[in-house]
């Protein structure tokens, strides 16, 4: 099989997990970047890292690098390519763009192009146009342009990996499932001890917790993977590749997740959640009020959450009670328990009055959040 260059992008934040992870899986030469990681591999590895990495949102294929400085040397570039290996006639297409520190900056002005090179090749070659799709394409583009350096890749992926498949209920500030995992990554859980999410919402952390202790394939409920769109593609040996992470792993027999939420509606969208990833077994989930959440001495569980942090104007003053509480009922009732905490509001982390803990930022979408990572 021939062997190609990878990157696996993650969230500003999250790239040593995610470096952490590839090595586990075995791939070739992984080196950790700014934004993600790279390794080399076979197509067969490509697979793989679309179903077991819990922290990548995407898995690029690096296809060629050029000199961009301008919008007929990106045209040009593309139009060199021979697209026809990488996308059937009448196949389908889409391309996304991040530009930055370069001449060409507008990024969906830069994707148009990079569209048109591919299409007027096609077009020249054997009379067919591909049609533009942005969901489900047979092809998805990535173009990454720093500093005038261009880099075209294939994602693999198609859709972002936090979209696992199990999803069923959103809630109401859903945790991305790729960050979920990298919070309980983070927290360094034993994957024995009891976890608990007193702030479960739609439950995510606890579905990813439960696929990490099982050692199970996070990708394994999805649909489908952008390669699968591929000229060529070896479904049959796909099969073999997605049969095995189907039946790898399982949980702990004593594994125990616990989750509570205030609001009855969360607690529903939980179980769903729970139930549509095969978990609902594994985990108990209660309506009831983090703070009256009653931690057993000597219990060496893992408090994994994420509390509300007032996304809507004037909502932070009214939760400052609520971390203050949560803080002192951490510190006071919890001793000897871990503490992996996410928060988007550095104001109402610090009510939390945890000073010596470890604090690393990371990326939740637009919000820069803060880990606040320690044992009690
Ligand atoms: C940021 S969301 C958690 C999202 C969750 N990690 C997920 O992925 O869906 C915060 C959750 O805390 C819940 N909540 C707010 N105040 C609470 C309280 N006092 N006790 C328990 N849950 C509370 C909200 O109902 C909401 O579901």
């Amino acid at each position: 099989m021939t062997r190609h260059t990878f990157f696996a992008t993650c969230a500003p934040g999250v790239e040593s997990l995610l470096y952490a992870e590839v090595r586990a899986l075995g791939l070739n030469r992984p080196e950790q970047q700014v934004g993600g990681v790279r390794f080399e591999g076979t197509l067969e590895d490509c697979w793989k890292a679309n179903l077991w990495l819990r922290t990548a949102v995407r898995v690029l294929l690096r296809l060629e690098r050029f000199h961009a400085p301008d919008e007929d040397a990106l045209y040009q570039a593309v139009l060199a390519v021979d697209w026809s290996q990488h996308l059937s006639p009448g196949g389908t297409l889409w391309v996304d763009a991040q530009c930055k520190d370069s001449n060409l900056d507008h990024s969906r002005y830069v994707a148009q192009r990079v569209k048109d090179g591919v299409v007027d090749r096609l077009r020249t070659e054997d009379g067919t146009r591909p049609d533009v799709q942005r969901e489900d394409p047979d092809l998805r583009l990535h173009l990454h342009l720093y500093r005038d350096r261009a880099t075209l890749s294939l994602d693999s992926s198609g859709d972002s990996l936090h979209k696992r498949g199990w999803r069923r209920a959103q809630g109401i500030a859903p945790l991305a499932e790729t960050l979920a995992a990298a919070v309980v990554l983070a927290s360094g859980w034993d994957r024995r001890s009891p976890l608990i999410d007193p702030f479960c919402g739609s439950g995510t952390l606890l579905v990813e917790a439960a696929l990490i202790a099982g050692d199970m394939a996070p990708g394994v409920f999805r649909k489908r993977f952008g390669f699968e769109g591929w000229p060529g593609h070896d479904a049959e040996a796909y099969a073999e590749v997605h049969a095995a992470a189907t039946s790898a792993g399982a949980l702990p027999r004593k594994l125990r997740l616990l989750g509570f939420d205030a609001d009855r509606a969360r607690v529903a969208e939980a179980q769903a959640n729970l139930e549509s990833a095969g978990l609902a077994q594994t985990c108990e989930i209660e309506v009831a009020q983090a703070l009256e959440f009653a931690p057993r001495p000597g219990w060496n569980a893992w408090i994994v959450c994420n509390p509300p942090y007032g996304e809507r104007l004037g909502d932070d003053k009214k939760l400052i009670p609520l971390y203050r509480d949560f803080g002192r009922l951490l510190r006071e009732r919890c001793e000897g328990f871990s503490l992996a905490l996410l928060s988007g509001n550095p104001d109402l982390a610090g009510r939390l009055a945890l000073p010596d803990f470890e604090r690393r930022t990371l990326q939740n979408g637009s919000i820069p959040c803060e880990l606040i990572l320690g044992r009690i």
